[in-house]
Order: C-alpha cells, then structure tokens, then sequence
C-alpha cells in the first residue's frame, strides 16, 4: 500500500451494510440535510468531488510518500506561501528534528527503563504484551508536550488555521492534551488501527455545528470549502455522541515524535494525503446509492441520492470514523494508503483532524518502533473545560478522562510528576494552571 501503485491484500476489515448501524434516526439527518441545502446541491458536490479525486488519487498514487512534505524544524517557520498552501491542501507534513537527537533518544532509553521497572504493573493494548500502552504521565510525554520547540511548532501548526471571530488568533496557544504512547517490538502484526477518521463520526453530520463546519459541501461548492476555518470548528463536538473513545477536545492536527527510527512495514503510519477531497467525498458519500451494476461503480453519475438508508458508511455513532475500499470506492484506499517517510528520533509527523490514517499493520524492524502521541490542540472553550480536569487527573496520577482505564501511574517506580514539565510558565499555562 502506498508504495506507488502496487496493491496489496487488504489487511483490514470492510465495513458493509450488513453489519451498519441502521438506526432510524440517521435517515432524519440526511433529510434534514438535503432539506436545508437542497438535493441538487449535493449531488453537484458528488460530481465534482469524484472528479477532484480522480485526478488526486493518480496523482498519491505516482507520487506515493513525496506527497507527504518534510521540512527541517527551522524551515517550517520560514516557509513561503507556495509551500504553506500546498502543506494545508495535504493536509499532513513531517517536521524533521523537532526535538534534539539526543533529548529523544534520551527519552526513549528512560521508557525502557520505566517499563522494566514497573513491569506487570503497566497496562495496554494488546493485553498480553501491551505497546499501545496506557501511560499518559511518563516523563517523556510530559516533556514532549512542553518541550520549548514542540510547544514553538504546535502554535505554528494551529495558526494554519483561522478564526473571524479571533483574527488575533489567541486561539494558537497550544495546550497538552495528554494522549498514549507506543511502545511496539518488532515482529507482530497489529490489524487494530485500520483506515478512520479522528473526533467522532456521526458528529460531523448530527451535531448543528459540526455539519456548519461542512457547509460549502452542502451547499454544491467543495472547492471552496476551507478546511483550515476555525470559526465554527472550534464549536464542533467530537463526542456530540458520548462514547470510550470520542475525545472532548478539538485536536487541530494530531502528530507524534519519533523516539525511536520507525520506516515504511516498521511500525509507521500511513496517511490518505488530500485533504479536502478525501473529507469532502467522506461527508458526502452516506447521501449515494450505487449502481446495481458493480462495473460502474466509479462512475458518479450513476450514483442516486437516497434520503431514506439510514446507512453511513463506517459509522457507529460512538466510535470514530471508519473506512474501507468497498463503500468508498473513489478513494482507492489500496492504492492511495500511503507510508509516512523514514523518520529519526525526535521527527514529528502531523496531520489534520479530518485526516484518513492508518497504524502500519506490520513492524519488520530491529528495535521498538517507539512514538509519543502529542496533538496540536489549541485553546478554546471546550478544550479548556478538558484541561481542568485533565490537571486535576494529572495532579492524582490518574489516566485523564478521554483515556480512563489505566494503571494508577502515580504509584509507578519513576513517576515524575510536575517535575517533568518544561518551559516554565508556558508550559504550565499549557497544562491547565492558570484556567
Ligand atoms: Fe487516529
């Protein structure tokens, strides 16, 4: 996948009708929908939007993981406009040298010694031999979100993004949202993070000010909808539809640093990098039927607007978005699925909320494929609410409240609580202090 234009066995689940969640309240949101912006409107949308992704699709497909741009740490604040605009149309970028070699590497070598320490004790996933694992407090997660440079990037990354009703973008002053961390050992597969789509699935379209977010696509015109416009974004409830794993911060990109080297089949990530046709075609999709005859299948004409299925394709209210090649064909999942480039310890990769990724379903490495998660989250209301709690969560050695369910990770041997915090005042501004 995403070795440019080779296909592979798909590794990961399809997500048919059968087994959708076909409950009798989604059809209303379609009709609500259509009602407001008008049937004719969507189906332009469709049209073009299939179009656009012709020529995306080939064009992820010759370029496979040089789509993906990379910028040395320096040169990402410099950037010209050229580059800026490409880097939003992508809407994923990797940023080499984020943190110090030797400062990552440093991190990676304390984890290891952390996990030894306190094993049997640190939970995760899978259970027998946990890597996606249920820490949020380590020392090297902490520092991670307040390192001087990673705090320095996440303002530039959220300041993509614009707000009419915050042209001082205040709103860019990152806060650290704690996520987990990996800890993958070479030699297993792990088919658990397959295609899907971060903050929500059912959200987008249902909650009111989640679908405002979309509203050029509703309204026939996707090439003007703006991805990067945080004026209804920052209102946008991923957890509209409370479920274990519905965040209740807005994430303005999700990233990782790279502890360890992780490449392509090595543990990696895989991303669909376009992002304005790859959301656009999701949200519309749910509002098509296709065409009895499986050979036309990519032909958008011959797509019909159904109102009544209250089918949407890899949507389970609770969970995030899902998806697979069969019910989103235009976007050639097996083809365009593609590798993020090698990266070194203290790389960062980042990509936008509305963002198709996948967890490389392979590690043939030597070594642990090690990440910490870390999102560029900006502050706003409903991320500040979070952050008071989170502290709170912090403060007792607990597992924050978007990832309940971990070890007690204030009785580990090492536990470094607020010692580990970087950058001062900012860095505790970050965390929910001064809220
Ligand atoms: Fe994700």
């Amino acid at each position: 996948m995403g070795d440019a234009g080779s296909e592979t066995p798909w590794p990961w689940p399809e997500y048919t009708r059968e087994e959708g969640e076909l409950h009798p309240d989604n059809a209303k949101i379609k009709k609500e929908i259509a009602a407001e912006y008008g049937e004719e409107n969507l189906r332009r949308s469709w049209i073009q939007v299939c179009k656009m992704l012709e020529a995306v699709t080939k064009e992820i497909r010759e370029k496979g993981s040089s789509m993906i741009r990379e910028f040395s740490y320096d040169d990402f604040f410099t950037m010209n406009k050229a580059d800026k605009e490409e880097v939003k149309r992508r809407g994923c970028v990797v940023v080499r040298g984020t943190i110090p070699t030797e400062t990552a590497e440093g991190w990676f070598q304390w984890m290891q010694k952390y996990m030894q320490d306190n094993k049997g004790v640190i939970t995760g996933w899978p259970k027998e031999q946990p890597y996606i694992l249920q820490l949020y407090w380590t020392k090297a997660q902490v520092e991670a979100r307040t390192h001087p440079r990673a705090m320095a990037l996440q303002r530039a990354i959220i300041s993509l993004f614009h707000d009419d009703e915050d042209l001082e973008q205040s709103f860019a002053a990152p806060m650290a949202y704690a996520d987990a961390m990996r800890m993958r050992p070479p030699g297993n597969s792990f088919t658990g993070l397959g295609p899907h789509i971060d903050a929500g699935s059912l959200c987008r379209w249902g909650d009111p000010a989640y679908r405002k977010i979309y509203e050029k696509i509703w309204q026939g015109r996707p090439d003007e909808f703006d991805a990067f416009d945080f004026t209804w974004r920052k209102r946008g409830d991923p957890a509209y539809y409370p479920g274990s794993s519905q965040s209740h911060v807005v994430r303005a990109f999700q990233g990782w640093t790279a502890l360890s080297p992780t490449a392509p089949h090595e543990g990696s990530l895989q991303l669909f990098p376009d992002l304005k046709a790859g959301i656009a075609y999701v949200m519309l999709r749910p509002f098509f039927r296709p065409p009895g005859n499986l050979g036309d299948v990519l032909d958008a004409e011959k797509w019909s607007l159904d109102l009544d299925d209250p089918w949407f394709p890899g949507v389970w209210r609770h969970t995030p978005q899902v998806l697979s090649p069969e019910p989103f064909p235009h976007l050639r999942l097996k083809e365009t699925m593609t590798y993020i480039p090698e990266m070194k310890p203290g790389d960062s990769v980042w990509w936008h909320m509305d963002m198709c990724h996948a967890v490389d379903v392979e590690h043939k490495g030597k070594d642990y494929a090690a990440v910490v998660y870390g999102a560029a989250t900006p502050t706003t209301e409903m991320n500040a609410r979070y952050m008071k709690g989170q502290l709170k969560d912090f403060l007792a050695g607990v597992s924050p409240e978007d990832f309940r369910g971990g070890c007690f990770e204030g009785g580990l041997k090492g536990f470094p609580g607020e010692s580990a915090i970087l950058n001062g005042e900012e860095g505790k501004r970050a965390f929910g202090y001064y809220l």
